[in-house]
């Protein structure tokens, strides 16, 4: 499949998708959205693929949505067609993704990093809310996932301000999972991707499901569904092959089931 704005490749389990609009810093137009819809489809009907790697370019992982295209459009126009509202569909990725952001993650492009499961930042990434400059605010996320990740003083002050902050204050504040020399981000990325590959499919996307409730529930109720999805882990061949291969000391053979 050929795309216009991404380079998509597989490394055996792991998908790897680059945004590639160099002319606009990777800003984020609906071709891109079309197509990173696209290609998130093609991995997730594909079995042979247990995680995901997003990433722009050395100098900008996004530079947020295309400004030239929202410039003209009208109240009418982006209520209408609720505007930017596409994202969701990103956001709701079952497989894995992380995030490798090199250079600019601002406006949209952080907000794209942030619907990904973690983020792993090269020491050059800059991430920023810049929308307030522009005379808007954030629309794809922003003002809810930032204050999740970093606290309301952060947030309020990244997104009233439009300021940027760079990768170690973003690691600081919890935004980013880890930092990585720039030339390393992609390699380590993919190793992380590998290894989430590599598990038992059925607990990672348990995992992934259990942990994304805790931002949307009470404690309460998010124990009860992490123990649930604990209990219905017993009844995958997996957990028997995983705990036999801990007991006999050997590296267990997961079938995904
Ligand atoms: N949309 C469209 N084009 C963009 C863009 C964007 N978000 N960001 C950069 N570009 C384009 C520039 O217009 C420029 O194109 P031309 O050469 O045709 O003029 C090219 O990319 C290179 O950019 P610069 O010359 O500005 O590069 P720089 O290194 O001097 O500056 C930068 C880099 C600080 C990231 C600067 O480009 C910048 O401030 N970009 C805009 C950041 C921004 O405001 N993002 C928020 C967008 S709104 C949004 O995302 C809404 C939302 O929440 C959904």
């Amino acid at each position: 499949m050929a795309y216009e704005t991404l380079i998509v490749e597989t490394h055996e389990a792991v998908g790897l998708i680059r945004i590639n609009r160099p002319q606009a810093l990777n800003a984020l137009n609906s071709t891109v959205l079309a197509e990173l819809k696209q290609a998130y489809g093609a991995f997730h009907a594909d079995e042979a693929i247990g995680a995901i790697v997003l990433t722009g370019s050395e100098k900008a992982f996004a530079a947020g949505a295309d400004i030239k295209e929202m410039q003209p459009l009208e109240f009418a126009d982006v209520y209408k067609s609720d505007f930017i509202s596409g994202w969701d569909e990103v956001a709701k990725a079952r497989k894995p993704v992380i995030a490798a952001v090199s250079g600019f993650a601002l406006g949209g492009g952080c907000e794209l990093a942030m619907m990904c499961d973690f983020i792993i930042a090269a020491d050059t990434a800059k991430f920023g809310q810049p929308e307030i400059t522009l005379g808007i605010i954030p629309g794809m996320g922003g003002s809810q996932r930032l204050t999740r990740a970093v606290g309301k003083a952060k947030a309020m002050d990244l997104i009233l301000t439009g300021r940027m902050m760079d990768a170690a204050e973003a690691e600081r504040s919890g935004l980013v999972s880890r930092i990585v020399p720039a030339d390393k981000l992609i390699d380590e990325a993919l190793t992380a991707a590998a290894k989430i590959a590599s598990l038992s499919r059925p607990s990672v996307l348990m995992a992934k499901e259990a942990v994304n409730r805790a931002l949307e529930t009470t404690l309460e109720e998010g124990l009860r569904f992490e123990r649930r999805l604990f209990h219905s882990l017993f009844a995958t061949e997996d957990q028997k092959e995983g705990m036999a291969a801990f007991i006999e000391k050997r590296k267990p053979v997961f079938k995904n089931r």
